[in-house]
């Protein structure tokens, strides 16, 4: 199994969970970020680290998608290790419905 980061990540970015995690798994695209499935150990520290509640285990029902997602980006886009600042709209992105067909870009992040 492995963690995913779900829909409501994405916009907001808060990045509290790339400090915790101990394989260093995150990557960065430009407004959400990813969990590589095949390097996740699944310790789980990282979930009850997101303010915004956007991080799964994959045995959760209906998350393929995500996890097929989280895997496409998570081999183009870099890593991230170290906490930045969150993304300016995250207090009104917080919570809203449908961000992936609303907000998702495919850029890669900046990396670090
Ligand atoms: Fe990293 Fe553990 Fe979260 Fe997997 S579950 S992404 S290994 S902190
Ligand atoms: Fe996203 Fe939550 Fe991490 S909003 S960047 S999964 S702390």
């Amino acid at each position: 199994m492995t963690y995913v980061v779900i829909d409501n990540c994405i916009a907001c970015k808060y990045t509290d969970c790339v400090e915790v995690c101990p394989v260093d798994c995150f990557y960065e695209g430009e407004n959400f970020l990813v969990i590589h499935p095949d390097e996740c150990i699944d310790c789980g520290v990282c979930e009850p680290e997101c303010p915004a509640d956007a991080i799964r285990p994959d045995t959760e029902p209906g998350l393929e998608s995500w996890v097929e997602l989280n895997r496409k980006y998570a081999e183009v886009w870099p890593v991230i290790t170290q906490r930045r600042e969150p993304l300016p709209d995250a207090p009104d992105r917080d919570g809203e419905a449908d961000k992936l067909s609303k907000y998702f870009s495919e850029k890669p992040g900046e990396g670090s």
